[in-house]
């Protein structure tokens, strides 16, 4: 009753679905979109918009960290490349061993005045640099 439309929970039904399963897969895809009334096409043009829904399976915990101009000014690759390093994924989008991270870039996170921002799961820190990380990630066993 909270919605007009059963394609206005589209968005809400994969969060729940991302909080249960930690990903949207094909098949999560097809259940969705069969409950809701609406084409499997449709849903995954949505899963593939937002770069909030995973389409793959990630770590334990989720790093997104900006790298756009005026963070990027401020150091910014540094931090990623000693986020890759540290968790030991490695590459950008992919997970670590342990299956503890998953490191992405993203854009503004709207805290261009601390850079450079990080989001791990849901927390998030302001002016990480390099040398920072290792505590950040302690936090995060
Ligand atoms: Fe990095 Fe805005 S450009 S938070």
């Amino acid at each position: 009753p909270k919605y007009p439309t059963r394609q206005a929970c589209l968005l809400p039904a994969l969060w729940m679905i991302q909080q249960e399963r930690g990903w949207i897969s094909e098949l999560a895809v097809a259940e969705v979109a069969e409950v809701l009334g609406l084409t499997p096409a449709y849903v995954k043009g949505v899963v593939t918009f937002y770069t909030m829904y995973h389409t793959h399976p990630v770590g334990r915990h989720f790093i997104q960290v900006c790298t756009t101009s005026p963070c990027g000014l401020c150091g910014a690759e540094e931090t990623m490349r000693a986020l890759l390093q540290y968790t030991g994924c490695g590459d950008l989008g992919a997970t670590s061993p342990d299956r503890r991270f998953t490191v992405v870039e993203v854009e503004c996170l709207g805290a261009c005045g601390f850079p450079t921002p990080v989001l791990v799961d849901d927390d998030f820190h302001e002016s990480v640099t390099p040398d920072r990380v290792p505590g950040l990630l302690a936090r995060y066993e």
